[in-house]
């Protein structure tokens, strides 16, 4: 398999030089290694037609690099981060095309370290609050245990930037991650946005509807892949594929900016969209170019 072959999904030359990006091709789909922000502008304007990703919640998991995003100190900077970064998502979606945000809540935390205190160590995860001195965020008001309520500020700003919110959808967790809280319901659910560049955008009604046959419901029940994954926040296929179907045709072009394990890209393939990943951290970047290319065989198609 030729690695570098171009796929015509154009890019700008002279940024790309400028920026040392690292990329490799997997069928139809691009795997860029590189920070979100420096890689995007590299990509041509109106060239995809739709973004699905799900970015690193604020204050949550350590990804290894000093440009991820989500270790921010305050989570207003997490905020104005994201609506830079999508900025250039808006840049280079088609006219026409929509914009799929997974993007997850937190608590405001202030407390001490060790076994039992709000930030204790949970298990083998690598958590950025533990590397943080523990103190409430000075922004918004913010309250030791306050609920962010970060995705639907993300959506706001997203708005205001001027994307069209156009649905919340509720992502109903089959196997959420048990939580041993004892003075609140434990959480179950996340949201996904749905933006749109303009007012007119493609959107295949028919591409995924109720198992009745109806219009699709703004609420999902999605339960995790059953393959184990090494990345620890990888969403699962389905949640990729009803975006997919519902938000491209075959052919079409298919973005990740941060693309972890690249589901996105392995699910693009199988719906034989083309896609394009960007992911910072270069292990994951290995595993995504791992996993297409175990499937690059069977579903490699021109
Ligand atoms: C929530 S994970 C995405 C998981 C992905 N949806 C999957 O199924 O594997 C977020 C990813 O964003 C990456 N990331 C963090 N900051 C980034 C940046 N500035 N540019 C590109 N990727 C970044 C992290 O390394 C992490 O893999």
């Amino acid at each position: 398999m030729n690695v570098t072959r171009n796929l015509g999904l154009g890019m700008n030359k002279a940024k790309s030089a400028k920026s040392g990006r690292h990329e490799t091709s997997r069928g139809k789909v691009r795997v860029i290694s590189g920070d979100a922000l420096q890689m995007l502008p590299t990509l041509e304007s109106e060239s995809v037609q739709c973004c699905i990703t799900s970015p690193p919640y604020w204050g949550l998991r350590d990804y290894d690099h000093s440009s991820q995003v989500g270790s921010e100190t305050i989570p207003i900077s997490y905020v104005e981060n994201l609506v830079e970064i999508f900025r250039e998502v808006r840049r280079v979606l088609r006219k026409d095309g929509t914009f799929w945000l997974n993007v997850g809540d937190g608590y405001a935390r202030n407390g001490g370290t060790g076994r039992c205190g709000p930030n204790a160590r949970v298990g083998n995860t690598k958590k950025l609050i533990q590397k943080r001195n523990c103190k409430v965020p000075d922004c918004w008001g913010l309250k030791d245990r306050d609920l962010m309520g970060m995705p639907w500020r993300v959506a706001f700003a997203l708005q205001a930037d001027g994307w069209v919110l156009r649905s919340n959808i509720t992502w109903i967790k089959k196997a959420p991650m048990p939580e041993s809280v004892t003075n609140r319901p434990s959480n179950a659910t996340e949201e996904i946005f749905l933006f749109s560049k303009g007012t007119n955008y493609y959107y295949d009604n028919e591409g995924y509807r109720e198992p009745t046959g109806a219009n699709l419901r703004n609420y999902w029940m999605i339960g995790p892949d059953a393959s184990a994954k090494p990345h620890p926040a990888a969403f699962p296929r389905e949640l990729a594929r009803r975006c997919i179907l519902l938000g491209s045709r075959p052919g079409d072009i298919i973005l990740d900016p941060f693309s972890g394990s690249g589901t996105t890209g392995v699910v693009a393939q199988e719906l034989r969209r083309k896609a394009v990943l960007i992911e910072l951290n270069k292990d994951y970047v290995k595993q995504s170019e791992d996993r297409l290319s175990k499937d690059v065989q069977e579903t490699l198609w021109v």
